[in-house]
């Protein structure tokens, strides 16, 4: 089988003529650029790579081949400077390049060199599977990238959609939104900025699936951490709800609210002062160079708790719930709206193991489990958490670190996203709530020897497997990449990821989570999740600070 899909996609690629048992309307129309360039390969430039046009109603798509699948990296839109963004009205590949083979530069963060971003960067890549036909009218994926809203790209490590495509026969759209400083942080105010690139890469794909074979009623998001709390942003936005169809959120940390608007205000002003422009001298903003405003951007950041406590550690600049855009919390601090979009909800097992066993790098005595969860949570929290039986020490010896990676895993992610759940369900829509304990090393996650241990599944450990980008799997890794993409095909054509031949994945109830193990058989325990502990006897962030 997978000999055949080379074979076809060979074929499509040096045949004008469609593939047999395709129909004549297959997306591919024109053959590779050169088949010249094929047969006599010296006639060409080295870097000459097979590309694939196919046209559209704002001009022609290029792609080039990319494994089972086909790579277009297009520019969705463009924006001025701290302004709204405008979705692209002709096709142009990212960073004004005539190259079909680069990957779009990444939008400005300081982690990166400054070669490898561009203030021009609301860009997004497809992985169109390589033997589709316009009139197939498959669904597609369309990938949030994480990153606490300051780094990450769709040039990610992991993020290649090409057998995520071609397994689930799907459109992969991978795409880029602006970051930090300058996707939240626009001096006179405006707000939301990089929720509204999201909202505007999805009406790009409106525009331009069909002539892909895509169906525009089958758009399914997808994220993972930041990436997931900007979905649950857009499930926030009345306005964006019939652009998608459902969402899978992977590891949110649900435990931060959205931002609310006195907090938004409080960053502004500081953040204005940092770059010491007015809040409508746009001739300031402009001769700000990338350097000043990721500086800003980098105090703002750390210095976020101390002005407010609200913002937390993880992602102090985030979506703000204007009440215009995003009009609703989504938690339980207020009325939960009435939804129907059916919603795939996963953790993994040890989320907190990077901070835990990133900050802690030697074993902690008994005595310090209050002293951190205190630190974190603040003394009354820590009291009624240490008071329980939920995270006592099972003997004197115990290093704490493990009970206090369970407490940071239940607080920012597992309860957090298993209350969200219950009150998704309980509002109208269905709920797949999972939790992998089988993961592959994050190539970022190498600096926690903890993430490496037999058994541990760390945060951004699910990445790999839902992509099938994992470098050498094991066979339980494969088991589980193929379990996935399977349930994430049922679950993009009809919202739910059952599938003849594997255990069945129940939807949550409102009491009962019925979260499934993904790795292993079976229900994943409760633990301090019950709705009298996290939420109740110990409030989440979002219900500390009213937000
Ligand atoms: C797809 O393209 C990416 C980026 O150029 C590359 O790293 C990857 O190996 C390609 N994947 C396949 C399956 O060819
Ligand atoms: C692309 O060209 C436009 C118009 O000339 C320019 O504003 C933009 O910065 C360029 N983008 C990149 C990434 O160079
Ligand atoms: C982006 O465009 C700039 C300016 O044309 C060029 O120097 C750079 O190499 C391009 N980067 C990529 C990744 O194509
Ligand atoms: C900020 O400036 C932009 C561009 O001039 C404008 O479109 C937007 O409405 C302004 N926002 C506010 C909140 O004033
Ligand atoms: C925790 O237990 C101690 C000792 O039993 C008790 O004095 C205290 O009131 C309890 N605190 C809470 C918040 O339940
Ligand atoms: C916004 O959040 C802050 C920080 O917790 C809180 O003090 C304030 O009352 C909230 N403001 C509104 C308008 O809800």
């Amino acid at each position: 089988m997978v000999a055949l899909i080379f074979v076809l996609s060979a074929l499509s690629l040096v045949s004008a003529t469609p593939f047999p048992g395709s129909s004549h309307n297959s997306i591919f129309v024109k053959p590779s650029r050169d088949i010249l360039c094929i047969l006599l390969p010296w006639l060409c430039p080295r870097d000459t790579q097979i590309t694939t046009e196919v046209e559209t109603s704002i001009g022609t798509a290029k792609g080039v081949a990319n494994g089972t699948a086909v790579r277009f990296p297009v520019k969705y839109a463009s924006a001025e400077r701290w302004q709204d963004s405008a979705v692209a009205s002709e096709w142009e590949l990212p960073n004004n390049s005539s190259d079909v083979t680069a990957m779009p530069l990444a939008c400005p963060q300081s982690d990166l060199d400054s070669s490898e971003y561009a203030e021009d960067c609301l860009s997004m890549v497809l992985y169109v599977p390589a033997t589709l036909t316009v009139s197939d009218n498959v669904p597609t994926l369309t990938w949030v990238h994480g990153g606490s809203f300051i780094t990450g790209s769709a040039s990610d490590e992991g993020l290649d959609g090409s057998n995520l495509a071609s397994t689930t026969n799907s459109i992969v759209a991978v795409i880029q939104y602006r970051l930090g400083g300058l996707g939240f942080m626009a001096p006179n105010g405006s707000v939301n900025l990089a929720v509204k690139d999201v909202i505007n890469a999805i009406k790009f794909l409106q525009t331009i699936l069909p002539s892909f074979g895509g169906d525009t009623s089958k758009i399914t998001l997808a994220g993972q951490s930041s990436g997931a709390s900007m979905i649950r942003a857009l499930l926030a936005v009345p306005s964006a709800s019939s652009l998608f169809q459902s969402a899978i959120l992977q590891s949110d940390p649900m435990n931060f609210g959205f931002l609310n608007t006195s907090t938004q205000e409080t960053m502004q002003s500081y953040f204005n002062g940092l770059i010491s422009c007015g809040a409508s001298d746009t001739t300031c903003w402009d001769a700000l160079s990338l350097d000043d405003i990721l500086n800003a951007q980098s105090t703002l950041f750390s210095d976020a708790a101390s002005l407010d406590a609200s913002t937390g550690t993880a992602e102090p600049i985030r979506p703000v719930r204007d009440g215009t855009l995003i009009t609703s919390p989504l938690d339980s601090t207020a009325a939960f709206p009435s939804v129907s979009k059916p919603i795939l909800i996963t953790s993994v097992l040890n989320e907190a193991g990077l901070t835990i066993y990133g900050s802690f790098t030697v074993e902690l005595a008994a005595v310090y489990f209050e002293a951190v969860a205190d630190e974190f949570l603040g003394d009354e929290r820590a009291e009624v958490i240490a008071n329980s039986t939920f995270y006592t020490a099972t003997d004197e010896d115990d290093d704490t670190r493990i009970r206090l990676e369970r407490l940071g895993t239940d607080w920012m992610w597992k309860c957090a996203i298993w209350t969200f759940a219950r009150n998704w369900v309980s509002n109208g829509g269905a709920a797949y709530v999972g939790l992998y304990t089988v993961g592959a090393s994050y190539p970022l996650n190498t600096y926690v020897d903890f993430c490496h241990e037999e058994g541990k599944v760390c945060h951004r450990d699910d990445i790999e497997i839902v992509f099938g980008t994992v470098s050498n799997p094991s066979s339980t890794q494969s088991e589980l990449i193929s379990e996935m993409q399977q349930r994430y095909k049922a679950f993009l054509h009809s919202g739910n990821p059952n599938v003849d031949g594997l255990t069945t994945w129940t939807a949550s109830g409102t009491s009962e989570m019925n979260a499934l193990q993904l790795g292993e058989s079976g229900e994943f325990e409760i633990g301090a999740c019950i709705p009298s502990f996290w939420g109740e006897a110990v409030e989440y962030d979002y219900q500390v600070y009213g937000i």
